[in-house]
């Protein structure tokens, strides 16, 4: 265990941070040690690659660091692969290993910043796909019971930008594996705007294709944590009821949203955002980004409270133009 270990390089905002402790998980045996040493701590959480995190300057208690590698292909079904990653992997890394396999699937996900072992909690998603639709379980440590469980897909209850380990107590899961079904007929997902009027994706395209399009689409729009600190999507796309999008388009026939299955529509946070006129525009050390309304950037030097007030006065301002209220994405850890 280390004491006092500075974390600033390990949150992709790039926010000032200290872990009064921090321990490096990277091997199953050392999950009952673990659970004792929580004990020994008022407080502890998880931390995978950081990117998806609004951190303090202070973290006190345990914080566990998750490093654990490896990367299998467990069975060879007849419809689909099924491959193991553990939780430490580099998320992109992991997607470039499987298209090198030929275990086709994951293209559209590639570039997310991240670990495998996060990708799960927050489901992520873009251009057309969301992890669930790929996930066949998941196996995560209970750090407070010190058993370890493997759950279905359907079990983690996943849903936009959300499963039950996002919603559970922080503390309780550490995810050490995902398990993925890759489906052998592979089909490509072009349905996303993106990649439907991609040049290079026109004729019979493959999967490395896409995953190079996706890699062209999102150097372009979303700034390069390594180079601009931030933590991707900042604001989750808010799902409003039928009546309230009606009202919202009969006042701004613009607006950019999406029919839902259920009948309610998820409404583009990057347009409300821009429209309300915060693209680029800045506040303390942060700023919304000039291509991508979206996404908050650290301009160098911020720290927690800048983030947290411009993030208010847009929740503020979006509330007041539109009726409209947004629900911050990256997890803020106390
Ligand atoms: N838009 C604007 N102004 C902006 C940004 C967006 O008007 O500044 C409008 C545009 O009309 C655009 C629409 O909003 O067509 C949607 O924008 P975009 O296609 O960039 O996608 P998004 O809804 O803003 C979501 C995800 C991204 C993901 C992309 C692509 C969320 C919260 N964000 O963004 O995920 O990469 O779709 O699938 O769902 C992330 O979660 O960190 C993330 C980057």
């Amino acid at each position: 265990m280390l004491n006092n270990h500075d974390l600033s390089r390990c949150n992709t905002f790039g926010l000032p941070c200290v872990a009064q402790t921090l321990f490096k998980f990277e091997q199953v045996s050392q999950l009952p040690e673990l659970s004792t040493a929580i004990n020994e701590f008022a407080q502890h959480r998880v931390l995978g690659g950081g990117s998806n995190v609004i951190v303090p300057p202070n973290l006190p208690g345990l914080t566990i660091q998750v490093a654990n590698k490896g990367i299998r292909l467990l069975r060879e079904h007849d419809n689909f692969w099924l491959i193991e990653a553990c939780a430490g992997e580099v998320w992109h890394d992991f997607v470039a290993y499987t298209l090198e396999q030929g275990w086709y699937g994951l293209e559209n996900l590639a570039l997310i910043p991240g670990t495998v072992g996060a990708a799960p909690v927050q489901n992520i998603g873009a251009y057309g796909l969301e992890l669930d639709q790929r996930v066949h379980s998941v196996l995560a440590w209970n750090l407070l019971e010190g058993e370890l469980h493997e759950f279905s897909a359907e079990e983690c209850e996943f849903s936009y930008r959300d499963s039950m380990f996002k919603r559970a107590k922080s503390g309780t899961w550490l995810i050490v594996a995902v398990r993925f079904k890759l489906p052998r007929a592979w089909q490509p997902l072009l349905q996303y705007p993106d990649l439907r009027d991609h040049a290079s994706l026109q004729a019979a395209p493959t999967a490395k294709a896409i995953f190079d399009a996706v890699c062209e689409v999102r150097r372009t729009k979303l700034p390069d944590p390594t180079k601009v600190g931030n933590a991707g999507s900042f604001f989750k796309n808010p799902v409003v009821l039928a009546e309230q999008f009606e009202l919202l388009r009969s006042q701004h026939p613009n607006v950019v949203a999406y029919a839902q299955a259920d009948g309610k529509y998820k409404v583009a946070a990057g347009w409300l955002i821009d429209q309300a006129g915060w693209k680029g525009r800045a506040a303390g050390a942060v700023s919304m980004h000039p291509r991508q309304a979206l996404v908050m950037t650290n301009c160098g030097g911020a720290v927690l409270e800048d983030v947290l007030n411009l993030a208010q006065q847009i929740q503020v301002d979006v509330q007041q133009k539109f009726g409209v209220q947004l629900e911050q994405e990256p997890v803020l850890y106390a």
